[in-house]
């Protein structure tokens, strides 16, 4: 998972996807992969996809589309490859999911017989695919069909704040340490923004009815004098916003507006469970002063029947190895997620460790459907690593919010995933954050997130 991914993917992916998200009135699309992009609004709207391959016969076409309903039931997605469902091949690593198209069965049908078909519907109908959102498609094909048909994405986010008040030693943006990480000597010599109101207002009423919406910054989202305004635009959108912080700055007032506006998740980044560790780590604050923010945020929000998970984001340093059972004890009862980010020491290299065993070493990036980040100066970046890359690498090819529309620029880059010689796909060679796109319920190999409040014991925001 990436760095960013803390920002973004890391805080979403666990999180329940909104059933009937606008977009899924359509019906059947059938699609040829060789087929050239036009109408970016048809994966929007499909709610049955059927690679048309030869062997497909029209009348096998209309007993899928007939059966289609109830196969995808009350699920976002569901991804079919027919094929290696019957013979038994391995299935448990997604490649599309509702996380990149809105509402969709997609079924290749190159083998299915009619027999073949009954069963299938059987099987869909004792739920076997309800714990299990889709199939495994090749990486390559789902990738092909995402880029050159989808401008659907679900997540966006918002980095509002070049500055920051802390200079935390692993951090990319303002570490001053050279001794372990590499982050500092690279950085380009741009001047740092704050994001203006029009920029995030003009954002903001573009993004999809449902989007989820991070507001986050390459530094801290509250050392921008007018980030209660900038959370205000959220207030009657119809999206839900969240936050990323380092929680220092969490006083009463931003508090307040945190709560008048409806955060649904509050992330704080907290590297450290005593106050040494974290005063060696998150260099300028301190733990006590980030604990009594994080009590107070609880105790407003329960007082105020507010409905918003609070989380901590801690990176997961050689030193923190053995002690997650502590860890997680300590935080219990103090917040409802704890999240740990693999530990990077520059930006493209892979983490010191990867959290999970499963990585299958994904030669297809799905960064980029997830959603777009907006930068503080205006531009436009595909995903997160080109979000962080912005501070590392000359980018003159970014799209700008004040130029180009959001959608358009979300097909631009799409498009530009079709070419292999496009400056994008450049990026994406020396990138290894397309893991990311590889998660098992609340696990990838670069992050990982525990539940400690039981949902259906206490609402969120309370104290069990
Ligand atoms: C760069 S910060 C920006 C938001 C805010 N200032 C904060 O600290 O939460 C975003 C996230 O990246 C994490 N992070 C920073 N440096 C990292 C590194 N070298 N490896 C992994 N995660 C890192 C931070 O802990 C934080 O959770
Ligand atoms: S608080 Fe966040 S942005 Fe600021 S130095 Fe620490 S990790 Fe970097």
């Amino acid at each position: 998972m990436s760095i960013l991914s803390s920002f973004f993917s890391f805080l979403t992916h666990s999180l329940p996807q909104k059933q009937g998200k606008p977009g899924g009135e359509g019906s059947v699309l059938t699609l040829s992969l060789a087929e050239e992009p036009g109408d970016w609004s048809r994966l929007r709207r499909a709610q049955l996809l059927l690679l048309h391959e030869p062997e497909a016969t029209e009348e096998f076409l209309d007993a899928v589309a007939a059966k289609a309903p109830d196969w995808l039931g009350d699920s976002d997605s569901l991804l079919l490859d027919a094929g290696r469902f019957l013979e038994g091949k391995t299935w448990a690593v997604p490649s599309i999911s509702s996380k990149h198209l809105p509402r969709v069965l997609m079924v290749r049908p190159t083998r299915l017989t009619r027999q073949r078909l009954l069963k299938l519907y059987q099987s869909a109908r004792k739920g076997i695919f309800q714990n299990t959102p889709c199939l495994n498609l090749d990486y390559s094909e789902s990738h092909k069909i995402l880029s050159k048909y989808s401008d659907y994405y679900y997540q966006a986010g918002l980095l509002i704040s070049d500055f920051c008040n802390l200079k935390c030693r692993m951090c990319m943006f303002h570490s001053e340490d050279g001794t372990d990480y590499s982050f500092k000597d690279l950085r380009l010599p741009q001047p740092k923004t704050l994001m203006s109101l029009d920029t995030s207002r003009s954002y903001l009423e573009q993004l999809p009815p449902g989007t989820k919406v991070l507001f986050s910054a390459a530094g801290e989202v509250f050392v921008h004098k007018q980030a209660g305004e900038i959370l205000e635009q959220a207030r009657h959108l119809p999206i839900e916003p969240m936050v990323l912080t380092n929680g220092l700055l969490l006083d009463d007032e931003r508090i307040d507006t945190i709560l008048r506006v409806g955060l649904t998740n509050v992330i704080i980044s907290v590297d450290g469970i005593d106050p040494e560790t974290y005063r060696a780590n998150r260099v300028g604050g301190e733990l006590e002063t980030v604990l009594a923010n994080i009590s107070r945020l609880r105790e407003r929000a329960r007082a105020a029947g507010a409905k918003v998970t609070i989380g901590v984001n801690m990176v997961m340093f050689q030193s923190f190895e053995g002690e997650i059972s502590r860890i997680l004890e300590f935080w219990r009862g103090k917040v409802d997620r704890v999240g740990f980010l693999a530990e990077r020491l520059d930006h493209f290299g892979k983490p010191r460790k990867i959290l999970t065993e499963h990585s299958p070493g994904i030669p297809y990036c799905f960064a980029p459907f997830e959603g777009p980040l907006l930068l503080s100066d205006g531009r436009i970046a595909p995903c997160c690593s080109v979000a962080i890359s912005s501070w590392f690498i000359d980018m003159p090819w970014l799209y700008r919010l004040d130029r180009t529309p959001l959608q358009d620029a979300v097909r631009g880059y799409r498009r530009m995933l079709t070419d292999p010689n496009s400056p994008l796909r450049g990026i994406c060679a020396a990138c290894h954050f397309g893991d990311n796109s590889y998660w098992l319920g609340s696990r990838s190999p670069f992050g990982e997130i525990h539940e400690l409040a039981d949902p259906s014991a206490a609402p969120p925001g309370s104290i069990p």
